[in-house]
């Protein structure tokens, strides 16, 4: 079922759980997130990156909110970086229920305004809005940022931030990276407990793919709410697709989708496993969803 990122996000936290965001590019994609999270009864979002709105277009919008309605789980549907108010209109128009207005390209002060205008955009719709403050290195799709240009929030600055913009939910940056890490991760925990400390909308962690589980689980404890997930599931699907290929023999089309739908299945159930949202579909379907969990602690 079609289910308000507000309501997923809410509900995660009060509950100390996390909600899986999983990036798709086609009808594979998004079965594979689908199947995984109805198999485990949980929660999940299918988010698309602009990338992948600049191939699929307004097609790729309607398959994912047509398979988040008939999805037996809740399930959201997100735009994900989008720095184009064009492609953040044509989102909300399409009835999607969040998006990322990213303005971490800009200097603070038109960051500020821009998620401001879109937030002020998404509300009228009834949509809600990530933002994020700081910048996250690394490549995703056709986009990379330098790791000279990163920058990690400043908690201070995002409390202005959210205070002056109103946006619903908050992207930090504290070590995280998009794509690959070059070397052992490590995040910056005590930057998000402080940051934590001070917000009240839910936090979000990009660039999970990678990170090992005790800092997943460290994360939620401190207050994330959302992982982004992208390149392992991505990974595994060109594994997959190479596998299938045999130059003696052309393959059975069908069969190369499944095996790829499959091969991302597992990847992605792993991770709302390491999330904790299985099993955990009944609290948004409940009518006392957000009313049954525990609290934070803040
Ligand atoms: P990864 O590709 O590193 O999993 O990051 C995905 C992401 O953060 C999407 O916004």
């Amino acid at each position: 079922m079609l289910t308000s990122t507000g309501e997923l996000l809410e509900t995660a936290r009060r509950n100390l759980y996390a909600i899986g965001a999983f990036n798709v590019y086609n009808l594979e994609g998004v079965q594979a997130v689908i199947d995984a999270a109805e198999a485990l009864q949980s929660p999940a979002m299918l988010q698309i990156h602009p990338s992948s709105l600049a191939h699929g277009g307004s097609a790729l919008i309607a398959l994912c909110l047509e398979a988040a309605r008939t999805a037996k789980v809740p399930m959201s549907v997100h735009l994900d970086h989008s720095n184009s108010e064009k492609d953040i209109r044509a989102a909300l128009e399409a009835g999607m229920p969040s998006i990322m207005a990213d303005g971490s390209h800009l200097p603070y002060e038109q960051n500020l305004i821009f998620t401001r205008e879109m937030t002020k955009l998404a509300h009228s719709k009834g949509a809600i809005v990530e933002a994020e403050i700081g910048r996250i290195s690394g490549t995703e799709d056709e986009l990379s940022v330098e790791e000279k240009e990163a920058k990690m929030t400043d908690p201070d600055q995002a409390v202005e931030f959210v205070r002056q913009t109103k946006v619903d939910a908050l992207a930090v940056t504290i070590g995280n990276v998009h794509g690959e890490y070059k070397s052992e991760p490590r995040l910056d925990f005590d930057r998000l407990a402080k940051i934590r400390k001070l917000i009240d909308v839910p936090l979000v962690l990009h660039g999970a793919s990678g990170l090992p589980e005790h800092m997943i689980s460290r994360s939620i404890q401190l207050g994330v709410s959302k992982f982004n997930v992208n390149t392992e599931v991505r990974k595994a699907y060109v594994e997959a697709l190479k596998e299938s290929f045999n130059p003696q023999k052309s393959p059975d089309l069908l069969k190369v989708m499944k095996s790829a739908t499959t091969a991302m299945q597992e990847i992605i159930s792993n991770k709302l496993e390491i999330f904790g949202s299985v099993g955990k579909s009944y609290l948004h379907q409940s009518p006392y969803a957000g009313m049954l969990g525990v609290t934070t602690g803040k």
